[in-house]
């Protein structure tokens, strides 16, 4: 990996993104993943759901405050983190405190490893001593991102979604 992260940083999201983000959810959508239809059917529907998230304001029951981020290198988005404020036991299975993707043109060149450990910043900020993240077990890139961020593997356990496995990390902040 030889990219120069010294410019990169996470960013809150803003109505002045919706270039970049349109062009990130055509980038998902043409590699047929479609976790970012929202962005293109109603952009401001998306960034109000975001903003409610992070406010923690008028949530679905049994759901929790939620702060999205983008990573932006040299002028662009080259990905998304999600920061759980705390646990249920929904989470504490499966999805854990943070989660994160990396648009399919920017990945293998170290940006997942720098999204989390950006992301850990913003859970210290946010005052928890530790979080959980959870991924699938045949997630390689993911299991190193984690591992290669401190975490420590816990336990494997079957997703109640997938029927797959999962294993469960936590790291000490
Ligand atoms: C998983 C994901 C975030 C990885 O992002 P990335 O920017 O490619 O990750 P990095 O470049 O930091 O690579 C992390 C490590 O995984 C390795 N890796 C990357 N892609 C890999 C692959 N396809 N197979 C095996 N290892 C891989 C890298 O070599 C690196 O290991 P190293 O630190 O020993 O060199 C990205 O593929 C993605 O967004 N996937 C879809 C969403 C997802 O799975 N999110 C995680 C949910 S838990």
């Amino acid at each position: 990996m030889n990219t120069n992260f010294e410019e990169a940083g996470l960013i809150e999201p803003s109505a002045e993104l919706r270039a970049e983000l349109l062009a990130m959810a055509a980038e998902f959508a043409s590699g047929g993943d479609d976790r970012y239809r929202e962005i293109n059917a109603d952009f401001d529907g998306y960034l109000r759901g975001l903003a409610r998230y992070a406010a923690g304001v008028d949530l679905p029951p049994g759901h929790v405050p939620n702060s999205t981020f983008f990573l932006v290198h040299r002028g662009g988005i080259v990905g998304r983190s999600a920061l759980r404020h705390r646990l249920t036991p929904a989470l504490e299975h499966e999805g854990g405190h943070i989660g994160y993707d990396i648009r399919p043109l920017a990945r293998g060149r170290g940006y997942g490893t720098l999204i989390l450990a950006l992301t850990l910043e913003r859970a210290r900020s946010l005052g928890l001593a530790r979080v959980l993240l959870t991924c699938d077990t045949d997630n390689v890139a993911s299991a190193r991102i984690i591992e290669r961020n401190g975490g420590v593997l816990a336990a494997q356990v079957v997703s109640h979604r997938s029927g797959k496995l999962i294993s469960q990390y936590w790291i000490e902040l």
